[in-house]
């Protein structure tokens, strides 16, 4: 194919590189003359491993040349990608600059360019960016439809600096969002070679989802030392700790607890999380990732109180009180404080949760909910239609199979979901429905 590449940084010269190398012949360009006259001269503006043997080389297959000029780039190509910086502005928010002014070049250049063109910004972006701001700028420019006379597609890019040759030929998948089928067709020929899933989604997801890989890097990286200062403080190997930890691919290094959902509670993970964090501070072991925990938690709980408040519901029925479906422990469960919550905001409330039964509970389970919401006993139903009886909106904590057969069975189209759980097969339901952070 015929690639341009708009942005010779780390991604964009091992792009450029690696493109080359597989046979496309190869456009780069940059703002600064100087990267321009290093690949002239068939060294690489980047330092990475094997980098320069490689740039050496496809400079000299004739593959490769560069340019400033955006129209001639356009002209010359089939695909752009754009791999321009998106540095953090002072108050930490992202500075698109380079890309919007780039955009807008493109866009006059795509303006003067006869047949379909592709554009696929490689650049991490906040989600929204492309159609949002790029869209707009590219067609006001160009006077063309976008998804119609050119393809808009975003890839986001997951190389290490370091290791980028070898990320770039062994990405963990390679993700395509893009508003026209041509395009997206285009990439899967472009990297259909690759030793990896490929797959397309929506743009915003794309967008979103390289924002979200770099956050969940960051947070294992934290995590990892966080432990690592713990341990050290306790004469723990912190090496074996976190070798054994990956081991389990169940619960730890598994999709599991990655579903966007409720409040975790229980009788375990916040007493835990309170001594771990208590016994770092006797050690004087700052650890603010661990400590942010409980309060995230609050936050998120505040978060499906305030949901069911702006509702206007003044009558609630809950499903589900105990700290997740199956169980009968109430120990800590969010479920619980929200129902606190609620009784003090003056809401009527009714709950029907199958497996707590009042009279059954006995030990620590028992005292604690007697102690949080001691007149509990007059708002649980002993059954779904009862707990659905004039409420104007439901609260679904847990779910199975037989519950959401119950609630579907019973719910009335008025009465608003709002669904802790992520329900399955819901899209027929006409109910007014909110999920918590969907
Ligand atoms: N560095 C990485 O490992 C990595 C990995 C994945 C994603 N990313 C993302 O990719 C993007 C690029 O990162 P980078 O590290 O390669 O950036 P970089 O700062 O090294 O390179 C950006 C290049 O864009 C050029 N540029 C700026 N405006 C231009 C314009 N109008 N036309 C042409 N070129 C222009 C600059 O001169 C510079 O050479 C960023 O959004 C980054 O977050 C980086």
């Amino acid at each position: 194919m015929r690639i341009s590449i708009f942005g010779l940084g780390y991604v964009g010269v091992i792009s450029l590189a690696c493109l080359a190398r597989d046979g496309h012949e190869v456009v780069g360009v940059d703002i600064d003359p100087t990267k321009l006259d290093l690949i002239r001269r068939g060294q690489s503006p980047v330092i990475e491993e094997g980098i320069q043997e490689l740039m050496q080389q496809v400079c000299a297959s004739g593959r490769v040349s560069v340019t400033t000029d955006v129209n001639e780039a356009v002209e010359r190509s089939d695909i752009s990608f754009i791999c321009v910086g998106t540095p953090s502005g002072a108050n930490g928010s992202q500075d698109l600059t380079a890309v919007l002014r780039l955009t807008e070049q493109l866009g006059i250049a795509l303006g003067k360019k006869f047949g379909f063109h592709t554009l696929v910004l490689r650049s991490t972006v906040q989600p929204g960016t492309l159609e949002e701001h790029m869209a707009p700028l590219l067609e006001q420019h160009s006077g063309k439809r976008a998804g119609e006379a050119f393809g808009l597609c975003f890839q986001p890019e997951f190389l290490r600096e370091g290791t980028s040759i070898k990320d770039y030929d062994n990405p963990p998948f390679t993700i395509v969002g893009s508003n026209s089928e041509r395009a997206t067709a285009q990439l899967r020929e472009l990297f259909q070679h690759l030793p990896c899933e490929f797959l397309s989604t929506q743009v915003r997801t794309a967008e979103m989802l390289k924002m979200a890989c770099n956050a969940f890097h960051a947070l294992k990286i934290g995590f990892a030392n966080e432990v690592g200062r713990i341990a050290q403080a306790l004469s723990v190997d912190s090496h074996e700790v976190m070798r054994l930890l990956c081991k389990d691919t169940r619960l730890n290094i598994s999709p599991a607890y990655l579903r966007p959902g409720f409040a975790f509670g229980g009788s375990c993970l916040p007493k835990d999380l309170r001594a771990l964090t208590y016994i770092a501070k006797g050690h004087d072991v700052n650890t603010p990732l661990l400590g942010s925990l409980l309060a995230s938690n609050r936050v998120h709980i505040d978060h499906a109180v305030d949901q069911i408040l702006k509702s206007g519901a003044r009558q609630v029925g809950m499903l589900g009180l105990a700290f997740k479906t199956g169980t009968d422990d109430l120990r800590e469960s969010p479920l619980v404080i929200v129902a606190k919550r609620l009784i003090g905001e003056g809401i009527t409330l009714r709950i029907y949760d199958p497996q707590v039964n009042l009279s059954r509970l006995i030990g620590a389970n028992r005292r604690y909910i007697e102690e949080s919401i001691p007149h509990i006993g007059s708002m649980m139903s002993s059954s779904m239609t009862h707990m659905l009886e004039g409420a104007q909106a439901v609260l679904v904590g847990i779910y199975n199979q037989e519950l959401g057969e119950q609630l579907r069975a019973a719910v009335q189209p008025s009465q608003r979901i709002i669904d802790l759980v992520n329900m399955p097969q819901r899209q027929g339901l006409p109910n007014p429905y909110s999920g918590v952070c969907w």
